[in-house]
């Protein structure tokens, strides 16, 4: 008789952020007349960068004629685009990446749960706790996660690094051996960051350890500060020990577009063994490519246009960051993170837990953000809103919420 993957039946009903859609919808029923502000998901609202329209515009005409027409791309991406990276993102801050180490894929979400196909089932994986939703439960439907403890929320197979404000948000080096460890900097949720220093220590054990560091920096267009690094390769040593996870939705606006890339070193070897060619197996028989629009539409973003358009967004993001934080931080919130990040992770007042804030801001404010717990256990009493709303909403939101106290 066929069976389930019951792997699945340990998961929470929902994802998180279609819990919180759900919830907001069923609120937009009952009251028509409220106009909502929602700062939860990450989700960017400014228009794409008009040179990037046109490049789109343009590659859709190519498909338009006989001879400029594309079927199947290579999988791995486009030259075009694997050449803009490897000399944009990497070159100019003198890190060496080839350019057939660069995957394009449509998404970061998909990429950090797709490459635990190349890891057994038996490893031991480390997240932080709060931490992205994505990268615990792709580990417990693939198998990774032993069973649930209802008393601490926790796997009793998943190493948990608590991140709080008692350790300025910055996990330590787990007492158990791990083998795998996802680090997202700067960091979903908390918006918080990790400088070289601290960033070498997780290098150095890996190497130590024989472990592999999947590194997301999604977030890496927002760092304003000199010290904190944009890619782990900036970390010696780190091409043995780390792949690499970057996407265009936060940088330039690609959640609608969908495209990301990930960088395999190939001095990335288990036993001798290439995760290089393992992952372009991988994806050539699991995966067709983004599509040949999408990737010409990423090619613009690396050109001089580009790069001040999709600037001039991050900054616009960078200033609802400030106004939040500030903000809250003069109606007496305590709030990390929203510098070098998008997010602003703030400590739920009045020692409430983080859905009862949800639930208080929803029905009070009429505004939407992310329960802390929804990222972890250690995320409980926290609350995440994102600076990624429109500036009107976003100055709106944070008068209704200093209302509240
Ligand atoms: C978030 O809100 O955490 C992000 O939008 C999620 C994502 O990038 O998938």
């Amino acid at each position: 008789m066929i069976k389930l993957n019951e792997n699945y039946l340990k998961l929470q009903d929902s994802y998180l952020f279609s819990t919180i859609a759900k919830k907001v919808s069923e609120f937009q029923e009952k009251n028509p007349n409220k106009r909502v502000i929602k700062l939860g998901i990450g989700d960017v609202t400014l228009p794409i960068a008009p040179t990037i329209i046109e490049n789109i515009k343009k590659s859709a005409d190519e498909m338009s004629k006989k001879e400029t027409f594309k079927g199947y791309g290579p999988e791995q991406g486009y030259d075009f685009l694997r050449e803009k990276i490897v000399q944009f993102d990497y070159k100019t801050r003198k890190i060496e990446i080839e350019k057939d180490e660069i995957f394009v894929s449509d998404g970061a979400k998909c990429d950090t749960a797709n490459i635990q196909e190349l890891f057994s089932v038996d490893n031991i994986v480390a997240i932080t706790d709060p931490v992205y939703p994505v990268y615990l439960d792709t580990n417990v439907m693939a198998g990774r996660s032993g069973n649930f403890n209802k008393e601490t929320g926790k796997f009793d197979k998943i190493v948990y690094m608590k991140v709080c404000a008692e350790n300025d948000f910055k996990p330590e080096i787990p007492k158990e051996k791990v083998d795998l460890i996802y680090l997202c900097f700067p960091n979903n949720p908390t918006g918080t960051v990790l400088n070289k220093i601290e960033l070498k220590k997780w290098v150095d054990y890996a190497k130590e350890n024989k472990a592999i560091i999947l590194f997301d920096s999604a977030y890496e267009g927002f760092i304003v500060e000199d010290n904190v690094p944009h890619s782990i390769y900036e970390i010696e040593g780190a091409k043995e020990v780390a792949i690499e996870f970057r996407s265009f939705s936060k940088t330039a606006g690609f959640t609608g577009l969908r495209c990301a890339y990930t960088v395999v070193p190939k001095e990335l070897k288990i036993d001798g063994i290439s995760l290089n060619k393992l992952w372009n197996r991988r994806q050539t028989t699991k995966f067709n490519g983004v599509s040949y629009i999408i990737q010409k539409a990423a090619e613009a973003v690396y050109t001089e246009e580009g790069q001040k358009q999709i600037k001039q967004n991050i900054e616009y993001y960078r200033e609802n960051a400030r106004i939040i934080r500030e903000g809250l931080i003069s109606a007496g919130y305590t709030v990390y993170g929203g510098v070098n990040a998008p997010y602003i992770w703030l400590k739920v007042p009045n020692n409430m837990k983080s859905w009862e804030f949800f639930d208080e801001l929803l029905s009070k404010a009429n505004v939407v953000g992310t329960p802390g717990s929804g990222f972890g256990p250690s995320g409980e009493g926290y609350f995440r809103l994102t600076a990624f709303g429109n500036r009107e909403d976003t100055i709106e939101a944070i008068q209704r919420i200093k209302k509240l106290k």
